[in-house]
């Protein structure tokens, strides 16, 4: 399989941007990920990729958009367990609350999160984007190790192929997390 989704909500266009980046991350890394606005995916589709980033906006009070992706992810979460995925999305006001309590919620339903958490404040800057890019990057290692397993039809990575995998996405997490931590509000 080893296919990448991207999977967004985004009412002004922020979260977009971060899809968009995302992808372009991963077809830099000589990949395609297949993009979906919230409303063109559900849950039936989940099984189709191996991994999936999924984006929101914080709305609400630090919650997730509710007319068009809460009723797109709710029933995606009846298939995370086990899923590799990574979580993005635009803020404004707050300190990234919403994205925390999101991501626990995943790990809680038994998702793997793949690469770090990703917030950009209103419309991402080109740090954003470079943090977007290497979201998408670091999502390639991912089905890399998966590609190289079904290869050799292992059931479990060798251990060579996560440590190659882990070496070539420490400068991917690292912008990641430098982003991340230069966004306190
Ligand atoms: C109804 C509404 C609720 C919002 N709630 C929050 C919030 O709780 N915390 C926050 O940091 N930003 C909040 N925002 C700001 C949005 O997250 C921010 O504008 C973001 O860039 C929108 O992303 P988008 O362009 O992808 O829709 C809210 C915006 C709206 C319109």
């Amino acid at each position: 399989m080893n296919k990448i989704a991207v999977v967004y909500f985004s009412g002004t266009g922020n979260t977009e941007m971060m899809a968009n980046a995302i992808a372009d991350g991963v077809g830099e890394k000589g990949t395609k990920a297949d993009v979906f606005a919230a409303e063109d995916f559900s849950a039936s589709m989940m099984d189709d990729y191996d991994v999936i980033a999924f984006g929101c906006p914080a709305m609400g009070d630090e919650e997730l958009e509710d007319s068009v992706f809460l009723p797109m992810f709710e029933p995606c979460r009846a298939k995370l367990n086990g899923k590799q995925i990574a979580l993005f999305g635009s803020y404004d006001w707050g300190d990234g609350e919403w994205l925390r309590n999101w991501e626990q919620r995943c790990r809680d339903d038994g998702a793997v999160i793949a690469a770090d958490s990703l917030k950009c404040n209103l419309t991402p800057d080109d740090e954003g984007i470079a943090a977007c890019k290497a979201t998408g990057g670091s999502l390639v290692y991912i089905i890399g190790c998966s590609a190289l397993t079904a290869l050799d039809g292992r059931p479990k990575r060798p251990r060579v192929y996560n440590i190659i995998s882990f070496l070539l996405s420490i400068q991917d997490s690292q912008t990641i997390r430098a982003h991340n931590k230069g966004r306190t509000r």
